[in-house]
């Protein structure tokens, strides 16, 4: 999987090119109401009992691409006899699906097993991000990439860019025309990776900048300030993440966090006033509501209180925690101690782009943790949809099917003869369905998938 990086055709990072199209946003003028058993969480299940709601003849009426109403069909109907009426029985509905932690930059080196964080960085991920320089290289992937968020069923990712400002922009530039929700960020670095990969900080500056300029708040686009990690930004590039927040508005920030005992080593060496390793970001003013750290696995006391106090969202990973053997995610002292947690594929660490398997993986793993919390299948879906919506300040807009919200919506439907069709036929709970569909639902059951009403993918072999 991992090799050598090819010869590169490098662009100049600044001949970003801002699409007038980029945000075309298009909803059926007709009230659509779908009709099919549904679920979501519009509680947090960690906090309150009866979290999960099910209709088993639910509706969901959507109206200019937002959700009218969410309850049983026939109460909807009755009152809205003029909505047309999309019968999805055979399957289930969900609120998208929401990834708040993957790279762009690694969809090849998917499957790279047998390392740690830092040597599969050396050699399987970094390499591959090198061939990001070339433009024509990053607009293929890019397609392949939000695709694949798309036939997975998320709906919105928080996704690290590229190392280079053209690739992220063809990542944006994707990801406006599949229609799917975009929060993401040129890759910021200075040292220890590869010379193609660092950018003084000016550069960085002025690239992200213009990014900036171009594509945060383009329909539904955003821009995340994206530090790698600390181990590869200077102080003076921290420096300038603190800068570029300060300048622009709404700005999401995303990074790693104690991932590794290695990289958390380096941490120390290289940051050596720092207490720990989340001291690094603090000292920045990287933190807070909009930020997003990945992983902390090997966090301190004193970082659980302090990142719960923030209100920074750990973006929590099992698949690519387990793969990379970074370890067990404390995912008790977490929730305990107040800290939001939200799900990550983190492709190409981990294993796929599939956010269910992500939650199964979570349930997993705390099976066989030392304390693990013990997830219900109401939890895998909270952690699933609405924690990654109120990661990324959007818990107003998208993450479950309250009135207002916008209308991001998966249609699950098992293929016929599969295990799920079969283990669906003699479920008696909604929560037993639920936890079916978690364990059970592949890209194969992601059969049509709608943001803000309009369909942004549909299963082609479908049944
Ligand atoms: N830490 C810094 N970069 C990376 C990355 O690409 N993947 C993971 N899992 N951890 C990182
Ligand atoms: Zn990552």
């Amino acid at each position: 999987m991992c090799g050598k990086p090819s010869e590169n055709k490098t662009v100049n990072p600044t001949s970003i090119i801002c699409n007038d199209r980029v945000g075309t946003v298009t909803c059926s003028d007709r009230d659509e109401l779908l009709r099919a058993p549904l679920f979501h969480t519009p509680r947090n299940p960690f906090l309150q009992d009866r979290a999960l709601e099910y209709h088993g003849d639910g509706g969901l009426l959507i109206r200019e691409g937002k959700v009218a109403a969410c309850g049983d069909f026939e109460t909807i109907r009755a009152t809205n006899t003029s909505a047309t009426v999309i019968d999805m029985r055979g399957g289930y509905l969900l609120p998208g699906l929401i990834d708040t932690h993957i790279h762009f930059s690694q969809v090849r080196v998917l499957g790279g097993l047998g390392r740690s964080l830092l040597d599969w960085l050396e050699e399987c991920a970094l390499p591959e991000e090198a061939r990001m320089a070339d433009e024509s290289h990053a607009r293929r992937i890019a397609q392949v990439f939000v695709h694949e968020l798309a036939s997975h069923g998320t709906t919105t990712a928080l996704v690290f860019g590229a190392h280079f400002a053209a690739a992220t922009a063809a990542l944006f530039e994707a990801g406006a025309e599949s229609g799917l929700r975009i929060v993401s960020g040129m890759v910021m670095s200075d040292r220890q990776l590869r010379p193609e990969l660092h950018q003084t900080p000016d550069r960085a500056y002025r690239d992200s900048t213009g990014l900036i300029r171009c594509f945060h708040r383009r329909g539904r686009l955003l821009y995340a300030v994206t530090p790698r990690f600390a181990p590869s930004t200077s102080e003076a590039m921290l420096e300038v993440c603190r800068t570029l927040r300060q300048e622009h508005e709404g700005l999401r920030f995303q990074t790693h966090l104690n991932e590794n005992p290695r990289e958390i080593a380096e941490v120390r060496k290289l940051f050596p006033w720092a207490s720990d390793y989340l001291a690094v970001y603090e000292r920045f003013g990287l933190g807070g509501r909009g930020a997003v750290m990945a992983h902390n696995v090997h966090p301190t006391a004193s970082e659980i209180e302090r990142l719960a106090a923030a209100g920074t969202t750990v973006s929590h990973c099992p698949c690519s925690n387990a793969a990379l053997g970074s370890g067990l995610f404390a995912l008790k002292r977490h929730v305990e101690a107040g800290v939001r947690v939200a799900l990550g594929t983190d492709v190409g660490g981990g294993i796929g782009f599939g956010i269910l398997k992500e939650a199964l993986q979570a349930y997993l793993l705390q099976r066989v943790a030392p304390d693990g919390a013990l997830l219900d299948a109401a939890k895998m879906l909270y952690l699933a949809t609405r924690a990654g919506a109120e990661a990324l300040g959007l818990g107003e807009e998208i993450g479950d099917f309250q009135p207002g919200k916008s209308a991001d919506v998966v249609y699950v439907k098992p293929p016929l003869n599969s295990p799920l069709s079969a283990v669906l036929e003699r479920t008696e709970t909604p929560e037993q369905t639920l936890a079916a569909i978690f364990t059970l639902a592949g890209a194969a059951s992601i059969q049509e998938v709608r943001v803000e009403g309009s369909i942004v993918y549909k299963l082609r072999s479908g049944n």
